[in-house]
């Protein structure tokens, strides 16, 4: 929802009352919220609130010469990239049915090419009945999205179908609704994020240095982007983003695991954990204590889990990290060779610049191709690279046999 330019549609019902807060929870998510609110609309909410929440002075009349000689209607029509109605009265939706433009949310609704959804709020008789079971019906054959309604308690005393969702509901049905469209839509995307950490005894571990932001981040951009995800995540202090499944593991053999698990009906596994390359051979049952000046680890190597899944003749597309601290490009070309990969996203980690940091650039590899996304915040360099794996898999979508022949 990133930068998404919505245009809220308020009517006149009681449930205008949580507008406010929906119209929080969508600019949390990056959106910009442009408010429209019909005359009904303020007899429940005073515009003032919502421009406060919004940022944005609110519109509310067609024939408001100020406020259309700063943005005319068809304008703010083409500015929205989606158009939301919440609530949306019995009233409203019989306009919307009807193809009135009667007021200015109405116009809005008939100019704008951008898709639109509603919330319905109503008393549950109202809801039930015939005409508006036919607007609703009418609407949803134009490709109207709804929203809802829900079940429960009423502003009327009664109980029963017509409540509006949470606006957190809401604000999450509506990123859907968004990502359905995305370039990943109907791909199953599995990532790995963080550090491994490979037990010596009850309290000592070897670990590597990793914050997960990448992994996380890249999570958020695919499912932002319509994909299914699934994270694996070593331990890391992040949380999961809204959306995405994640599976907690601690140690490389548990992550082979979990993402040998999930790998079936996977289209994109892209492996950005820092999984630790050796563990203790053996792990003491007890605190291993200071016996001597010196201590001697035996270690033996963990399981690869990115060549593992390239490997495999069921492979999906396979995308790697490489942090290297000099010949950054050269390292990594060999990297994706050596592992068989599609793609390889490189950073340079010299004075341990990339970990933890919340930017960070990248130079990725793929058969053929070379990129540069310059110097970003993660989330956004994760855009960038779910953009070009996006790209990739569309061109080898209808290639019989993919991932050996590399750069
Ligand atoms: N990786 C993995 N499992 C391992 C080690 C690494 O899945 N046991 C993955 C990482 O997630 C990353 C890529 O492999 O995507 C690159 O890891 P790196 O350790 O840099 O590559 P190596 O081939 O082990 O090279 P080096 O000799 O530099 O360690």
């Amino acid at each position: 929802m990133q930068g998404k330019r919505i245009l809220l549609g308020v009517t006149g019902g009681i449930a205008a009352y949580k507008s406010p807060d929906l119209v929080r929870r969508l600019r949390e998510r990056g959106a910009e919220v442009q408010v429209v609110m019909t005359a009904a609309a303020r007899e429940f909410v005073t515009a003032t609130t919502f421009q406060a929440v919004s940022g944005r002075p609110v519109r509310t009349d067609l024939w408001d010469a100020a406020a259309e000689a700063a943005m005319g209607h068809i304008e703010l029509a083409r500015w929205a990239e989606v158009v939301l109605i919440a609530p949306a009265t019995a009233d409203f939706l019989a306009r919307l049915a009807g193809g009135r433009a009667d007021d200015l949310l109405a116009t809005l609704c008939l100019a704008t090419e951008a898709p639109i959804a509603v919330a319905p709020a109503m008393n549950h008789l109202m809801w039930a009945n015939a005409a508006t079971r036919a607007n609703v019906a009418q609407l949803a054959t134009r490709g109207v999205a709804v929203l809802g309604p829900g079940t429960g308690d009423q502003a009327c005393g009664e109980v029963g179908e017509g409540r509006m969702l949470e606006p957190l509901e809401l604000a999450e049905q509506l990123a859907a609704l968004l990502a359905a469209g995305g370039e990943l839509a109907g791909r199953r995307v599995l990532i790995t994020a963080g550090p491994t950490r490979e037990r010596l005894d009850p309290v000592r571990f070897i670990s590597n240095r990793s914050s997960g932001k990448m992994g996380f981040a890249l999570a958020q951009a695919a499912r932002a982007a319509g994909a299914e995800v699934v994270l694996v995540a070593g331990p890391v202090s992040l949380p999961t983003p809204p959306g995405v499944r994640r599976i907690d593991v601690e140690s490389a053999a548990d992550m082979l695991a979990a993402v040998l698990s999930e790998l079936p009906g996977t289209h994109v596994f892209i492996s950005t954990a820092a999984v630790a390359d050796y563990r203790p051979l053996r792990t003491a049952q007890h605190n291993i204590k200071k016996t001597s000046d010196t201590l001697e680890l035996a270690m033996e190597r963990t399981p690869d889990v990115l060549a593992t899944v390239a490997a495999r003749a069921d492979r999906p597309f396979v995308v790697g990290f490489a942090a290297e601290t000099e010949s950054v490009e050269q390292n990594a070309r060999a990297k994706l060779m050596k592992k068989n990969l599609d793609m390889i996203a490189a950073n340079e980690v010299g004075d341990a610049k990339a970990f933890d940091a919340d930017d960070n650039q990248l130079i990725v590899l793929a058969r053929g191709a070379r990129y540069e996304l310059g110097r970003a915040g993660k989330l956004a360099l994760a855009r960038g690279l779910v953009s070009l794996i996006a790209q990739q898999l569309a061109a080898r979508t209808d290639r019989p046999q993919r991932g050996t022949a590399l750069a």
